[in-house]
């Protein structure tokens, strides 16, 4: 029965209307598995499994009445709530049916609680039943955790509006198709600087265009006789201190603090390292990591992390981790003087591409760089990515424009201002 607003009488509530709005709310989605009298593994996928109390730790499950596959391991000393990852669509749909033996083609193995675990699960959630209350025409069923654990911490299945899906972090400010093409055939642009820089340096160079407001993308690149194809084209390069300097050293004020409110610490002593770090980068004309491995993490880890960042599809908190790493990378990003006598190595050179304004239309990097450069080495190499730099500014101004003016249309209306 369901209030009527104008009326204040209640009318029967309509069985789809109530299933249409529901449909509206996404589950995860759980195999509950648990033995039956005669010792055979039995399982149903619930949508409506949920977390209750902590103390003491409760969950519960909710069965249909009718539902026969309950009915078998109704009565199991243990059930094992089997959270299913996003790419476990077809274990779900053979869990979903009514039918006996939907075991016998499924990895599974006995838990010590006594309920079947599904191999490749994102969680297991081992439990035993503590109450089951009948609600209309479903059981609540109150479960007493005994152990859980995550076992691969993947992106889980979600089912919504009738439909199965996965959770993507990238949320609302998702790069959209058109905003991807203009930034790849802007990039294109750069094709003949970049291949020529790979080529003389011998390393690996990329271009990289802002494809949304907190990210970079790789466009473009160019692999030189030294460097090995690592990074697939349209990895994602996150705008987080100490990250893209040579982008937003060059953008206006909101932006910088865009840039800056992405830090992982908010201590002004941290933001005014940063601030000073992005003035320097822009008086030089050019941004330098410096490759260390006696720090804590080590450019190893940062690449690795970048490496994870970049192919995407992490979940909440995988993203966190990663973030984390990035965030704790600042000393290979401290400004340095190049200085005769010494040696360097260098992570990556990148250097921005100015347009007529003096606003930054993508950037130039060139990584994969050999350890231990002189510093005439490293002063010239410099001068070679800011060279190409310019060359690649003319030609937006030339052959380019139109790649720029429709790269600037397909971006929403205040980015990067
Ligand atoms: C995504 C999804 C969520 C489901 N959630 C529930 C649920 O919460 N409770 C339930 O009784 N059945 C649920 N089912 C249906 C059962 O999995 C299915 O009916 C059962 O495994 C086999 O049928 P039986 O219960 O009639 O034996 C769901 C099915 C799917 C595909």
């Amino acid at each position: 029965m369901a209030a009527d607003a104008s009326t204040g009488e209640h009318q029967a509530l309509d069985p789809a209307q109530y299933r249409e709005v529901m449909g509206h709310y996404p589950t995860g989605v759980t195999v509950v598995t648990g033995m039956s009298t005669d010792g055979q593994p039995i399982g149903m996928v619930v949508g409506t499994f949920t977390a209750v109390s902590l103390d003491p730790p409760l969950v519960a499950f909710l069965p249909t009445t009718t539902s026969g596959t309950y009915g078998l391991m109704r009565d199991s000393a243990a059930y094992c709530i089997n959270v299913l990852a996003h790419d476990q669509l077809d274990l779900c749909r053979l869990m979903a049916v009514p039918r006996p033996g939907k075991f016998d083609d499924v990895p599974w193995a006995p838990s010590p609680y006594g309920a079947p675990v599904l191999e490749n699960a994102v969680a297991h959630i081992h439990c035993r039943p503590h109450d089951v209350i009948t609600a209309g025409d479903h059981y609540i069923v109150l479960c007493e955790v005994q152990a859980m654990a995550v076992n691969r911490p993947a992106t889980p299945l979600l089912f919504f509006q009738g439909g199965y899906g996965g959770f993507n972090t990238r949320g609302m400010s998702a790069t959209g198709d058109a905003e991807l093409i203009e930034a790849v055939r802007l990039a294109d642009v750069a094709r003949p600087q970049v291949e020529q820089v790979a080529r003389k340096l011998g390393c690996e160079a990329t271009v990289l265009v802002a494809a949304n407001d907190h990210e970079l993308t790789t466009a473009v690149s160019a692999y030189g006789c030294n460097a090995q194809v690592l990074e697939p084209l349209g990895s994602r390069v996150p705008l987080m201190p100490p990250l893209g300097e040579a982008y937003v050293g060059w953008c206006d004020e909101p932006v910088i603090e865009a840039w800056l409110a992405r830090a992982s610490s908010q201590d002004p002593e941290v933001l005014d390292k940063y601030r000073r770090r992005l003035a320097a980068v822009k008086e030089g004309g050019f941004a330098v990591s410096r490759q260390r491995d006696d720090t804590e993490p080590s450019y190893a880890d940062l690449k690795d992390a970048m490496r994870e960042y970049a192919a995407g599809e992490l979940t909440p908190a995988r993203e966190r981790a990663v973030r984390s790493v990035i965030a704790e990378s600042s000393t290979f990003f401290e400004s340095f003087d190049i200085e005769d006598g010494e040696t360097y190595d260098l992570g990556a050179i990148v250097v921005p591409v100015l347009e007529e304004s003096g606003r930054v239309a993508l950037c130039l990097r060139a990584s994969q760089l050999p350890r231990g450069l002189d510093a005439p080495t490293v002063r010239e190499w410099v001068a070679t990515l800011q060279d190409a730099a310019a060359a690649v500014s003319r030609r937006l101004r030339s052959e380019g424009s139109d790649e720029y003016a429709a790269y600037l249309h397909a971006m929403p209306g205040d980015f990067m201002m």
